[in-house]
């Protein structure tokens, strides 16, 4: 996995003759990972067309504000809540003074107004109009707002002058969309995790396992990894890429997922255990295929050791995170996990056919013993993050530090 995987960027096109490299950014931010869509002004469709940027990015462009197919399909709101981060480039003089302003007057400038994401801008313009104290204020504006400017880079301009105003790199543009995901609240920390299913073999073709995609637990290893800690992530067989900036530790069973774990627990910061790990095994593991003679069979089952509840009753040992899948009393079985594993938070979720296995999207109820809080459905991607800030927080808490250090922005 790259830098951007499971990002949701919307790229604003405003209007300026950086425009023509917008296909080359699409490409880049797909190339590191990101799930693109491309906001135009009516402006910027002048120097590149829509469909080059459909093209490039395998989506519908989108430059109407009140466009009666978008806004029944991916509309102005859901695009400005669809987006992890908002990268306008190039961002024109007349788009940054609208920014700055507040104006909901195209989509863009209204998307902008409607996200709750992080906003990057990408300035590009004659020098002379980026020099000039209009400019100069609204951009002072935007900077205590907390939007990030990259650029613009000093050099020959499209109009023959030379001077500030040429749209940033791409490279240094895909920097700072990274930036945008990448806090210190774990910095300095080692955290386990682990992921996926396990097998437990019946003989040496069969094996009991689960639906566990792994999705989930890669997505908090991702959001954990962005937190700036040490990531070991201890995965049982998926078809997943091991995300960007952790060790990635191959399992197939419990027993192996449970020394795995313990191999790297001494030093370990914080224990979140999102794997759905068998609770029995096969007590018996032939090396010969079981022939299909009897009309029967009776397959007996040992239970595995726990990990969760192993890792949380070390003396001196981790904070310990651990997940509760249930089909029926979430709270309550949840609650009961608590208290039984000794982990000092359970993330609960309901699992049945097409929820929380496999899927794109899930909900979690946090649990404490000080109490419980709900984050609602959204895609995993953006769910691990919420969930990664809430471990900051509480193990802040409970290790004695400031939170406010250690809380993502
Ligand atoms: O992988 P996905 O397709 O994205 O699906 C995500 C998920 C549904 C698997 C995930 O969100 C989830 O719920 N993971 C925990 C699954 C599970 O085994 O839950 P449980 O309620 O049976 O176990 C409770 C906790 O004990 C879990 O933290 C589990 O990792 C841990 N455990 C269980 C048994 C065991 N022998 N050792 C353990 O550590």
């Amino acid at each position: 996995m790259s830098s951007l995987s499971n990002k949701s960027v919307l790229l604003g096109v405003s209007g300026g003759i950086a425009a023509y490299k917008s296909p080359d950014l699409v490409r880049r931010l797909r190339e590191a990972g990101a799930e693109v869509r491309v906001a135009m002004s009516a402006n910027a469709a002048q120097f590149i067309t829509p469909l080059t940027l459909q093209a490039v990015s395998g989506r519908p462009v989108h430059h109407a504000l009140l466009d009666q197919a978008a806004e029944s399909g991916m509309g102005h709101i859901e695009l400005a809540r669809w987006a992890d981060v908002v990268l306008v480039a190039p961002a024109s003089a007349n788009f940054l003074s609208g920014l700055a302003h507040g104006a909901a007057s195209d989509l863009l400038t209204t998307v902008c107004l409607a996200t709750t994401a992080p906003i990057v801008v990408a300035p590009a313009m004659n020098q002379q109009m980026w020099s000039n104290t209009a400019t100069r204020d609204n951009i002072q504006l935007l900077s205590r707002r907390d939007i990030t400017i990259c650029g613009p880079a000093t050099g020959d301009q499209a109009c023959g002058e030379t001077g500030p105003g040429r749209m940033q790199d791409p490279h240094e543009l895909l920097a700072a969309v990274a930036a945008v995901f990448t806090t210190g609240g774990l910095a300095g920390n080692k955290v386990v995790i682990t992921a996926g299913p396990t097998w437990e073999a019946i003989d040496p073709v069969r094996a009991i396992t689960n639906h566990s995609s792994g999705k989930m637990g890669y997505a908090i290893a991702q959001a954990v990894a962005e937190s700036g800690a040490e990531v070991v992530l201890v995965s049982g067989p998926t078809a997943l890429a091991a995300p960007h900036g952790m060790r990635r530790v191959d399992v197939v069973s419990a027993r192996e997922m449970y020394q795995a774990v313990m191999d790297e627990i001494d030093d370990t910061d914080v224990f979140i255990g999102v794997a759905a790990v068998a609770d029995y095994r096969p007590s018996r593991n032939g090396l010969q295929k079981i022939k299909k003679h009897a009309e029967r069979l009776t397959v007996e089952l040992v239970k595995n050791p726990d990990i969760l509840a192993t890792v949380a009753a070390l003396p001196n040992g981790p904070y310990t995170v651990g997940f509760s899948a249930e089909t029926e009393a979430l709270e309550q079985h949840a609650r009961e996990k608590l208290m039984s594993k000794g982990a000092d938070l359970i993330a609960a979720n309901e699992v049945g056919f097409n929820k929380g296995f496999g899927v794109d999207d899930n909900a979690l109820l946090l649990l404490d013993r000080s109490g419980s809080m709900t984050l609602p459905r959204m895609r995993k991607s953006r769910l691990a993050r919420a969930l990664v800030d809430e471990i900051i927080r509480r193990y802040a808490e409970h290790s004695g530090q400031d939170p406010r250090q250690a809380h993502r922005h």
